[in-house]
């Protein structure tokens, strides 16, 4: 737990504390990507399973700073500075912990709740106790799966081609057919009956608590963290009871304060580790499983809801594309039609991995073997080839009109692509298909493309980040968020000055008072620097004296002058200042840019003012 205080404008005033968890706080820290987030500070290039840029911390021509993606970590070769993500924003953006965490969550847009530490901690606790209740139902579940009950199970597993070796990797286990096997047991462990409901293990029926997994065979949704956060179970036989019930095929945790089904992907806690350069996304359980069995590890799935946009993000943080498996019917190629519009809508490329002679990659990986699934990989399909291809099938194209419907239909597909390059050889393609001139194709895509809005499903990377940004922004006050932070600097910087006539003269160098952007603190700083330059000290009651008559005024000037916080380096706190000041001017002017030669301009300031940081010291 973290103290975590709010603060009304620049007075300091606290008006709350909360207490954040751990648990928040990796959770804030893991919805933001580091690679994304240290973009917009430096030119990173990728090298191997790491990031490189020229160290933001020192002056350097060569980069010798990296970022592990995956460990979110950073390390300078040069300077020896290193951390983790949250001491990156720290260290970037001059922020305390509290600042760094408040930016991040910004980001990422999670509120921090704020009224006090009761709420958040409640939340924070009912969410531990069911991952922990998960983490002893998923023993508990496992070790069935090796008494005598569980033999039906072990047979199971063992007709679908499982090893031990993966059962025990995934977990995987089985839940007695019994009406309250786990509810025993988990009142045993201590829990209560409120408990175990909440935990999603068990539902009150007529009778009382009821185990909700009975007689299938179960597999533990794991997070990325490594915490069991749900369940799935899938019957082992026949769907009907003899009394006529059916059953459902697969039956998954409901959504509890611990699993977030549109947040998570089954086997990501594993998928995160492989070394490969895309994500494979599977429709099933089985599917993943059988493919990691195969040695192919980074392939995920959802959690027996359809794809969501967090879902989407999540594998493009750890994939530079996805390659969608799903089913080889008609509900799977309507799935895999939907998945390419998210996951293009989150900013991300993605192609379609085709299996024929079987239902799903698990069917398909039994019969034909991984070196025929391992082919198929490697021929998976662009995305825009695939609506292509799927357009093209609709049509005769020996008859005329076939062609003429074809080029309308291969014309609406391209007009939703943003790259140009791509946009150019399909229409190449499509002429070669069809016999039909490149001219007449590129007119029907200009016209159709003319008279479309603009899909939101196509969006670039950089669109999508700026929209999220401007959204994050606009969701508070712009006043209350970033000038805040900015005039606290302004405060703190004016107060070292004021102190130090050599300090003041450093600052006149380096900030020029209407780079201030609060009107005092900018008269403030011409005065102060005016008499450092005089040398003389810069005298509080004359300066106070020139607002008088605004007492907003004179108070904030004033608060400069009584400011009594010691730092144990003035001068290091002084560039550190400086430096933010000039950050979050640059900031806003980029997040309110809308031309992209401005953005571009303001993005070679920023890179030049992280550049010259380092020099700071060093000009007389
Ligand atoms: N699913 C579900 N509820 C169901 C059916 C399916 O949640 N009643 C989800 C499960 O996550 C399942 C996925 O959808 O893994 C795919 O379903 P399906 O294709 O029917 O099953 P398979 O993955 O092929 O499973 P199996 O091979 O075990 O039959
Ligand atoms: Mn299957």
């Amino acid at each position: 737990m973290y103290m975590f205080t709010y603060y009304v404008n620049n007075t300091e005033r606290v008006v709350a504390v909360a207490y954040i968890s751990d648990d928040l706080l990796s959770e804030i820290v893991a919805a933001n990507d580091i690679i994304e987030y240290a973009s917009s500070f430096m030119t990173l290039k990728k090298s191997g399973r790491q990031y490189k840029a020229c160290c933001p911390f020192h002056n350097e021509k060569t980069p010798s700073f990296g970022i592990d993606r995956d460990k979110q970590l950073f390390h300078c070769f040069g300077c020896g500075a290193s951390g983790n993500f949250l001491q990156l924003v720290m260290r970037l953006e001059g922020l305390d912990f509290q600042d760094a965490i408040k930016q991040l969550a910004d980001r990422a847009g999670i509120v921090i709740p704020e009224d006090g530490e009761r709420r958040a901690s409640a939340a924070a606790q009912v969410k531990e106790r069911i991952i922990e209740m998960n983490k002893i139902a998923a023993r508990f579940f496992h070790d069935c799966l090796g008494q005598e009950h569980g033999r039906q199970a072990r047979e199971y597993f063992a007709r679908r081609h499982l090893t031990k070796k993966t059962i025990i990797q995934f977990g995987l286990g089985y839940a007695p057919d019994s009406a309250d096997a786990l509810v025993n047991f988990l009142k045993t462990r201590g829990y209560s009956d409120r408990d175990i409901e909440v935990s999603g293990l068990a539902v009150t029926g007529k009778n009382g608590l009821r185990d909700k997994f009975r007689n299938r065979v179960m597999f533990p949704i794991i997070n990325a963290r490594g915490k069991v956060i749900g369940f799935g179970g899938r019957i082992m036989g026949n769907d009907k009871l003899p009394n006529g019930v059916r059953l459902a095929k697969y039956l998954n945790s409901p959504e509890t304060a611990a699993f977030d089904k549109g947040a998570n992907l089954f086997a990501l806690n594993l998928a995160k580790n492989s070394n490969a350069r895309d994500i494979i996304l599977c429709e099933g359980y089985m599917d993943v499983i059988t493919v990691h069995q195969a040695g192919i590890t980074n392939c995920v799935a959802t959690l027996g809801t359809a794809i969501t946009d967090r879902q989407a993000r999540l594998m493009l943080r750890y994939g530079s594309e996805v390659l969608i498996c799903y089913d080889m019917d008609e509900a799977g190629t309507k799935a895999a039609l939907r998945a390419i519009d998210i996951i293009a809508a989150a900013g991300g490329r993605s192609r379609v991995i085709r299996l024929s002679g079987a239902k799903d990659p698990d069917e398909y990986i039994s019969k034909y073997g991984i070196d025929s699934f391992r082919k198929a990989i490697d021929k998976a399909m662009p995305s825009t080839e695939f609506r292509l291809h799927l357009q093209k099938q609709e049509y005769d194209l020996n008859d005329t009109d076939g062609k003429i419907r074809f080029v309308e239909a291969a014309a609406n597909v391209l007009a939703a692509v943003n790259d140009p390059v791509e946009v150019e050889a399909y229409i190449k393609k499509t002429a070669k298909d069809t016999g039909i001139s490149e001219q007449s194709i590129f007119g029907k895509y200009k016209e159709i493309k003319g008279r479309q809005p603009r899909s939101p499903a196509v969006r670039t990377k950089e669109e999508h980040k700026r929209r999220e940004l401007s959204r994050i922004n606009s969701s508070k006050p712009p006043q209350e968020r970033v000038s805040a932070a900015a005039r606290d600097a302004e405060r703190k910087l004016l107060s070292i000055a004021a102190r130090s006539k050599r300090l003041a003269n450093r600052a006149a160098k380096l900030i020029t008072p209407d780079e201030f952007s609060d009107k005092v603190y900018a008269h403030m700083a011409q005065r102060i620097y005016e008499s450092a330059a005089a040398g003389e000290e810069a005298d509080p009651a004359a300066i106070i004296n020139e607002f008088s008559g605004e007492r907003e005024s004179e108070d904030q000037a004033g608060a400069v002058f009584f400011n009594r916080e010691e730092y144990s380096d003035d001068e290091q706190t002084l560039y550190d200042l400086i430096y933010k000041i000039k950050l979050d001017r640059l900031q806003s002017k980029i997040n309110a840019a809308e031309q992209p030669e401005e953005i571009g301009r303001l993005l070679e300031e920023k890179t030049k003012l992280i550049a010259d940081r380092g020099r700071w010291q060093s000009i007389n």
